[in-house]
């Protein structure tokens, strides 16, 4: 950790000494590579479900906002996540990505929150629930009609967890264009295995079989979309209208797909946005013979110095990698041993060469430091799960501290924001490409009076 990046952490006075970074430089970088990943023309939409996979939504969403190179659309999985980026001022077009119970449906269109439907009752009651809001305010005599809610279709063609059956989708389109209040935004589907060259062809083929019938019926679909970013960089599938991509934007490949495919695609210069990061809350010399944490899992053989790091399977860090993960400090890999408690994870830094460890060093669980890496994958593999589990499991209780390169921009706190800066370095992005923690930081700026953005005062939230 460079000595500027550390005196930048101390002035934002982080209540814990575990901390997320997320850096929007590295987040532009990715928009950008992945932008020039599809061609000209081609819808980019990013997904920022799960509080944008556990980097946050709304610092996501207004950094790409704000961004030099904005997204065409944001994406989510549910209402509320829909509202809550509206509510903190998102202009960009959302598509909620499962369905929403049908008695939100008018405000979705009065919010201008795009909606998917899957299934035949369910479109009937959202249409129902249309009809019902224009009944009301026609009786309430206002003149405008309701904003008109933008539906999308989502067809099964092979993923079997969601969506109509190709052959349904002529009848669903035509309701969705006979009914008013309601318009047809686009149709899509989602890869079961992207990097399955035949099962995406046939999934593939079975959406463009119910586009072809649609077509004959007259039908126009603004927006048909099939890829995520395991379509995109594996190359296995048509790009159709446009993309939704999660993972790739956060710097992180789909964990299946082949180094060699990985270095031959627009995934070669992603770069990830969080790292996860803590300092010991103790470190102690304990004889061999001493056991660590609840159980005990692991037992020292030798005489060991065992560093207490606060992170814990509250935060995210799965207790499934007790025994079976590691973490990086003074740029050596260490073993992480011992049970993984809620608030703690113990690591055995006997062997790191130099002046003992000790309280002042930083430890890296996800990240670089040094010439060493610890990626997603590698924790996800470590308890046998996937990237994009690890990251969405990060819980809210670690602090995030939002940068671009060396530049503090923001820390958000279960206690509210901290901004580096000026109050709207979020908003305004300072999103340039690239850069890493090696030139001076600004100091952030201390704690607002009640720990909220002035922005978010002004909205009284
Ligand atoms: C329907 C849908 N589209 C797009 C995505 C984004 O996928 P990825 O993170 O692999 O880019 C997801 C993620 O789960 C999804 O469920």
């Amino acid at each position: 950790m460079p000595g500027d990046w550390a005196a930048a952490l101390a002035a934002a006075r982080l209540p814990r000494t575990a901390w997320l970074e997320i850096d929007l430089g590295r987040l532009a970088a990715n928009l950008g590579i992945l932008r020039r990943a599809i061609p000209a023309g081609t819808r980019l939409d990013v997904v920022l479900k799960a509080d944008a996979y556990g980097h946050g939504a709304v610092p996501i969403g207004r950094a790409l906002e704000a961004g030099p190179e904005r997204p065409d659309g944001l994406a989510v999985a549910t209402f509320d996540e829909a509202v809550e980026l509206r509510e903190a001022g998102l202009r960009l077009p959302i598509l909620v990505l499962f369905p929403i119970p049908p008695e939100h449906a008018a405000e979705a269109g009065r919010r201008r929150i795009a909606v998917t439907v899957g299934d035949e009752v369910l479109l009937e009651r959202t249409l129902a629930a249309i009809e019902v809001a224009r009944g009301s305010a026609r009786a309430g005599g206002r003149r405008r009609a309701p904003h008109q809610l933008e539906v999308h279709l989502e067809l099964e063609t092979g993923l079997g967890r969601a969506g109509l059956p190709p052959e349904l989708a002529r009848g669903a389109a035509a309701r969705i264009a006979a009914a008013p209040g309601v318009r047809l935004g686009g149709i899509w589907s989602h890869l079961q295995a992207p990097v399955d060259a035949d099962r995406t062809t046939g999934q593939a083929d079975r959406f463009q079989s119910a586009m072809e019938l649609l077509d004959a019926d007259g039908i126009r679909i603004p927006r048909r979309h099939l890829s995520a970013s395991g379509g995109l960089l594996a190359g296995s599938a048509p790009l159709l209208d446009g993309v939704r991509i999660g993972l790739a934007l956060y710097g992180l490949p789909p964990d299946d797909l082949p180094a060699d495919r990985l270095a031959g695609s627009a995934a070669a210069g992603l770069e990830p946005v969080l790292s996860l990061h803590a300092r010991p809350i103790r470190v102690i010399d304990l004889p061999a013979g001493s056991g660590i944490s609840y159980g005990p899992s692991f037992t020292t053989r030798r005489p060991s110095r065992i560093a207490s790091l606060p992170v814990g399977y509250g935060d995210g860090w799965s207790r499934a990698s007790s025994n079976r993960a590691e973490a990086l400090v003074r740029g050596v890999r260490v073993p992480l041993v011992g049970t993984v408690a809620m608030d703690a994870v113990m690591a055995d830094v006997t062997d790191v060469p130099g002046p003992e460890v000790g309280v002042d060093d930083e430890f890296v669980l996800i990240g670089e430091q040094g010439e060493e890496r610890i990626t997603a994958l590698d924790v996800a593999r470590a308890r046998t799960t996937i990237s994009w589990e690890v990251v969405t499991g990060m819980a809210r209780r670690l602090p995030r501290v939002y940068h671009a390169g060396l530049v503090p921009l923001g820390v958000r706190t279960l206690a509210g924001w901290r901004i580096g800066g000026s109050d709207s370095a979020l908003e305004r992005g300072h999103l340039r490409p690239g850069g890493r923690r090696d030139r001076q930081p600004r100091e952030p700026q201390p704690v607002d009076g009640d720990g909220r953005r002035r922005g978010d005062q002004a909205r009284g939230r």
